[in-house]
């Protein structure tokens, strides 16, 4: 059983806490998802080491323990600041992975203190889930809270090593995020429409698998709408679609599922862009919208047209429109490119719940066990009784 941060009282949490969030979005909404679990912990007077990652970095390498090489845009000097303005308090950047000096830096300062780490990814042990690397980060804390939904499908140390080494806890974003997802799943109230678009459909295979039965209907759009089109013997030319037998032969049997509502016209490309399906037209637009109307239960995963284009967005906005007026469903989208687009267009506010996670929130949903979440459910050290040193309080 997982312990969630929200059910422990403040009283038990003592001394300094590895916080694991997740910073690896281009904006600040992943950020901003967090800062109730920040703020519950300084309200509890600990001191906050904060690690994440961003990125897959790669040829770089540690000189004297300092990332070296690494492209300067992976690195998170950038989110201390952010942090720092979003809390109202000093976030102090570390930029090296001297272990034993971070320690002692850490030791020495004063209670509601807060420190931010460099990428954890610049570290070969993180994504090796290496239990060295582990130790390192642990040995910085008297407890780990992980509130990094959105990585919690890796196995890596910062999400799992870890939690065999200190008390652990799920943080409140976390928290909404397994019971969110899970009324989507559980015990969804009919009828249930799923919307699938994105770029590719193999790595919606799991969710649809999952959803066959439970769901009523199925809206597709963008590369999933596209594979199933072609699939039908319609010529889709030069759009993204699926190419690998495997995939084609996974999607198969959503081709000739009666719940599928594929698109009913298409808006193609111009000029450099001929051949290639780009959105949906209006009369989808519309018969997607009446599926929304009248249904209880909403999932929608990946755009359903080139949104990156304004002209090429109207059957996401519209469908996001749709989602919005329908205040009686519990409606739930997630993923990186979806949430920022419902931002930029003021549409995030209609849903019922919005996931930070992309690939973690795809696993969730098609009921793969998520590595990072089994590891805190496990986890079987308890926390230390409360004794407070002589710090003063930040
Ligand atoms: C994400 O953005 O989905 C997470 O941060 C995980 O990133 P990854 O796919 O590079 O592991």
């Amino acid at each position: 059983m997982i312990t969630y941060l929200r059910n422990v009282s403040p009283s038990v949490l003592d001394g300094t806490a590895l916080l694991r969030l997740d910073f690896n979005t281009k904006d600040d909404w992943r950020m901003r998802a967090v800062i109730p679990t920040v703020k519950f912990l300084l309200d509890a007077g600990v001191t906050i080491v904060v690690v994440s990652h961003r990125g897959r970095p790669s040829g770089g390498s540690l000189v004297n323990g300092v990332p070296t090489g690494f492209p300067s845009d992976l690195h998170l000097r950038k989110d201390a600041a952010k942090l720092s303005a979003l809390i109202g308090r000093r976030v102090a950047f570390i930029d090296h992975f001297r272990f034993p000096e971070i320690k002692e830096r850490v030791a020495a300062s004063p209670h509601g203190s807060v420190f931010l780490l460099d990428n954890l990814r610049f570290m070969p042990g993180e994504e090796r889930n290496d239990p060295k690397f582990a130790r390192q980060l642990a040995s910085l804390a008297d407890f780990y809270v992980n509130d990094a939904f959105a990585v919690s499908h890796r196995a890596n140390a910062s999400v799992v090593a870890v939690t065999d080494l200190l008390p652990s806890y799920g943080g409140l974003e976390l928290q909404d995020e397994i019971e969110g997802l899970s009324r989507a799943i559980m015990a969804p109230v009919h009828p249930v429409v799923l919307i699938l678009g994105g770029a590719k459909a193999s790595d919606k295979l799991g969710v649809v698998r999952r959803f066959r039965s439970r769901a009523d209907t199925f809206l597709l759009g963008g590369g999933s709408a596209n594979s199933i089109l072609a699939l039908r013997g319609i010529d889709v030319k030069e759009s993204l679609r699926e190419t690998d037998p495997k995939v084609l032969a996974a999607l198969k049997p959503l081709a000739r599922n009666p719940k599928v509502v594929l698109p009913a016209d298409l808006v193609w490309g111009r000029g450099k862009d001929a051949g290639k399906i780009l959105d949906l037209g209006p009369r989808t637009q519309k018969l997607f919208a009446a599926r929304i109307a009248a249904a209880r239960t909403i999932v929608w995963s990946g755009p359903l047209g080139f949104i990156e284009r304004a002209p090429y967005a109207n059957a996401s906005i519209a469908v996001a429109r749709a989602i919005g007026r329908n205040k009686k469903a519990f409606s739930l989208t997630g993923g990186g490119e979806t949430v920022m687009f419902l931002k930029k267009y003021g549409l995030d506010k209609g849903f019922s719940f919005i996931s930070t996670g992309g690939g973690a929130m795809l696993d969730f949903l098609a009921g793969e066990k998520l590595p990072g979440i089994v590891a805190l459910g496990k986890q079987r050290m308890r926390p230390r009784t409360k004794k407070r040193n002589a710090r003063s309080v930040a």
